[in-house]
């Protein structure tokens, strides 16, 4: 049989990560559901008419769903399933700023996956994303390696796009990594960059690596800032997106994502972002790179962050 992934919320993150999931056309079916009635069978419908142009034979499915779990049955049988439901952020808000709403919604969103998806992988991508990634574990009560988060991607494809910019160099030229949690406690990890195979710090000085540390760290509300009335969706999506071909796949592809640490790094009892080898059952292990001093005391403080603000979202 081939394969099912489901997509939670057809929002912008969702119905574009709807449609990366189709083009790729390793999936027999992508459905795709939303609470707003018709908003995910119409983008089925218009993404099922691209097939012809584009060529790819996946078909893509779109269901209402009600708060009471109706219309979940479309789901049944999914590989993988994408959360993708919430707010997102207007200006000036932070991630964490979202966690009361975006809670409710990925509890009830998990708690029907639960039921209608039990064997599937789950990728959280709703914010603030360290700790929804830690509600949808206890709300699904899946193992905790069948649940991940994605942040680390998109922050190191942030992080990549801003040295490629900056030197005039080519994105596959471009090695970064960034580690930590999908905010404040982001930690980017100069030691790991690379362009063409040269330490980042031999290419540039301390100071312009700082800032483009910074500007990667502040790199979601930069496009907050100039949409206004959304956030970003075109590389969140490309990068949720691989993470869901990967388990398909069983690929064993290693990529940072937001993964269940029990003691790696020394840290324990978290998810936090960290680099991960990704297969069908979602995490296989955790990978560990090594890590400067500043680096691992920084990867350390965001562990006890983001531990302290996800012991609250088992009551939320
Ligand atoms: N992890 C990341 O790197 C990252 C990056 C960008 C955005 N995000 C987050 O992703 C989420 C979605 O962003 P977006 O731009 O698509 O927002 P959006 O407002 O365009 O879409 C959200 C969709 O979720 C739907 N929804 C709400 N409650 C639902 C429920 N119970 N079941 C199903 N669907 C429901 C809404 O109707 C809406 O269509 C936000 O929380 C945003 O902060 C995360």
């Amino acid at each position: 049989m081939g394969k099912k992934v489901t997509v939670v919320g057809a929002g912008f993150y969702g119905s574009t990560t709807a449609q990366r999931l189709a083009e790729y056309d390793i999936f027999d079916t992508v459905v795709l559901t939303d609470i707003v009635e018709g908003k995910p069978e119409g983008l089925a419908l218009d993404l099922n008419q691209s097939r012809p142009v584009e060529g790819f034979e996946t078909k893509v499915v779109g269901a209402t769903t009600g708060p009471n779990g109706e219309g979940y049955e479309a789901i049944e049988g999914s590989d993988v399933v994408i959360i993708t439901a919430g707010l997102p952020r207007k200006p000036g808000m932070s991630r964490m700023d979202l966690l009361g709403v975006n809670a409710k919604i990925v509890r009830q969103v998990s708690e029907n996956v639960a039921k209608y998806a039990p064997n599937a992988v789950v990728i959280v991508v709703s914010n603030p994303l360290d700790e929804m990634t830690a509600l949808a574990q206890i709300a699904t009560q899946f193992p905790k390696n069948r649940v991940l988060g994605q942040a680390g991607m998109l922050d190191t494809a942030r992080f990549t796009h801003f040295v490629a910019e900056t030197l005039s160099v080519k994105i596959g030229d471009v090695q970064t990594l960034t580690l930590g949690s999908h905010g404040d406690t982001m930690v980017p990890v100069p030691s790991r960059c690379t362009v063409n195979g040269k330490p980042l710090a031999e290419l540039l000085p301390a100071d312009k690596i700082e800032e483009l540390v910074t500007r990667t760290r502040n790199g979601g509300a930069e496009v907050v800032a100039l949409l206004k009335t959304g956030s970003a969706y075109y590389a969140p999506s490309a990068a949720a997106a691989r993470m869901a071909k990967a388990v398909a796949e069983d690929s064993g592809a290693v990529m940072p994502v937001c993964a269940w640490v029990d003691g790696e790094y020394g840290i324990s009892g978290v998810y936090l972002g960290v680099e991960a080898e990704i297969g069908a059952e979602g995490v296989r292990r955790v990978v560990e790179t090594k890590l400067t001093d500043s680096e691992l005391a920084g990867l350390k403080e965001a562990a006890e962050a983001v531990r302290a603000k996800q012991a609250d979202v088992a009551d939320l």
